[in-house]
C-alpha cells in the first residue's frame, strides 16, 4: 500500500485522477490533497477539489489551500480548455466539507518530516509550485520522498500551451526547475504518454454505462473537455493527462520510459517552459527522472472504468 499526497488543479482530469486514487483504497492510502493554482486561481480549485472528494463519498480526506501563484510569474490559467469553474461538464452541488486550516506546503512539509523516510509519493498534477515551495522551505525533504511521479512536459510530442512547452510546466518553469535538481525521485508522465490516452467516444459510453453517481459525472466532464480538444488536435478522443499519474502507481506495467536527464527552460522567450529531456544520452547530465514515453490506453481506460465503478 503506498501512502499518497495529491497536489493538484482540478480541472477535469485532475477530478479524473483523483477518483481514480479514491477509489482504490487497498492499494493507495490517500493521505490528504493539496490545490494549486493552475487551470483557474486557487480558490476555485479549492473548491474544485472539495467537490470532488464529495462525490467520492470518501469526506474523511483532508484538503489544503497552497499557493496562489507560480515563484517569479504572474499566473497563467485555461479557462479555454476547462471553462469559466474549471471542472465545468457536470454539476456538482457546493461543497459541505470545509478545508483544513493548514497552509498546504507546510501540510507537505511537515508530513514529511513526520513520516519514516521514503514512504510517502508525491503525485503532482498541476504547477510545481507548492513542490518547490516546500522544498524551499525544508531542502531536508528530498531525500524523504519516496518519488515524486507528475504529470507535465512533453518532448517528443512537444507543447500544449506554447509550441515548446506543456502548461504544468509553462506556468511555473522554475518550481520545475527547483524540483528537477531536487535530488529527489522523480517519473514523469508528459504528453509523450498522455496524446495517446485518447476518451474515445467507446470509452467515454463505457464509463457513462456504469450508472452510479461518479460514473455519469466523469462522463460529463471529460465529454466537456473533448469540445475544446477535438478541435484542436482533430483526434477520435481528447487526451486524458493527470489519470495517467495515479495509474502508474496502479499500475506501472501499462507505462514504458527510461532513465534520463530532464532539464526545465527557464531563460528563453521562445521555449520557456520547455523539458529538454536526454532520451538519447548524449550528455553526462546527473539522469534525474524516469522519463515514460509509451502507455497501454486499452489498459489504462480498463483500469479507469473497472475503478471508478467501486465509487457511489
Ligand atoms: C495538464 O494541464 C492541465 O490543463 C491539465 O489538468 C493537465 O494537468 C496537461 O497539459
Ligand atoms: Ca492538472
Amino acid at each position: 500500500m503506498k501512502k499518497i499526497i495529491i497536489d493538484t488543479d482540478p480541472g477535469q482530469d485532475d477530478a479524473v485522477a483523483i477518483l481514480l486514487a479514491l477509489a482504490s483504497p487497498e492499494d493507495l492510502d490517500v493521505l490528504g490533497i493539496v490545490a494549486v493554482a493552475g487551470n483557474v486561481g486557487l480558490n476555485q480549485n479549492v473548491k474544485n477539489a472539495l467537490k470532488v472528494v464529495e462525490l467520492s463519498g470518501r469526506t474523511s480526506i483532508p484538503v489544503y489551500a497552497g499557493c496562489e501563484r507560480p515563484l517569479r510569474r504572474p499566473l497563467v490559467t485555461a479557462e479555454h480548455v476547462h471553462g469559466q469553474t474549471g471542472l465545468d461538464g457536470p454539476n456538482l452541488p457546493n461543497p459541505k466539507i470545509d478545508i483544513q486550516p493548514t497552509h498546504g506546503v507546510d501540510y507537505i512539509v511537515e508530513t514529511l518530516m513526520q513520516a519514516a523516510p521514503k514512504t510517502i509519493t508525491l503525485c503532482a498534477l498541476g504547477p510545481l509550485t507548492n513542490i518547490a515551495m516546500a522544498l524551499i522551505k525544508q531542502p531536508a525533504i528530498a531525500e524523504r520522498i519516496a518519488e515524486i511521479v507528475l504529470m507535465g512536459g512533453g518532448y517528443f510530442e512537444a507543447g500544449n500551451i506554447t509550441p515548446a512547452a506543456e502548461f504544468n510546466i509553462y506556468v511555473d518553469p522554475e518550481a520545475a526547475d527547483v524540483v528537477m535538481r531536487s535530488g529527489a525521485p522523480i517519473t514523469i508522465q508528459p504528453l509523450d504518454v498522455s496524446h495517446g490516452m485518447q476518451a474515445t467516444p467507446e470509452r467515454l459510453a463505457a464509463i457513462r454505462q456504469l450508472g452510479n453517481k461518479t460514473g455519469t459525472a466523469v462522463h460529463a466532464m471529460l465529454s466537456f473537455s473533448e469540445t475544446f480538444d477535438l478541435k484542436k488536435y482533430g483526434w477520435a478522443g481528447a487526451p486524458l493527462h493527470d489519470p495517467t499519474v495515479i495509474a502508474y502507481l496502479l499500475q506501472p506495467e501499462l507505462f514504458e520510459g527510461r532513465q534520463c536527464n530532464v532539464s526545465i527552460e527557464t531563460a528563453s522567450e521562445l521555449t520557456v517552459g520547455m523539458t529538454v529531456v536526454d532520451y538519447w544520452h548524449v550528455t553526462d547530465k546527473p539522469r534525474n527522472a524516469t522519463y515514460l514515453r509509451h502507455g497501454n490506453a486499452d489498459g489504462y481506460f480498463a483500469l479507469l472504468t473497472e475503478r471508478l465503478a467501486r465509487l457511489p
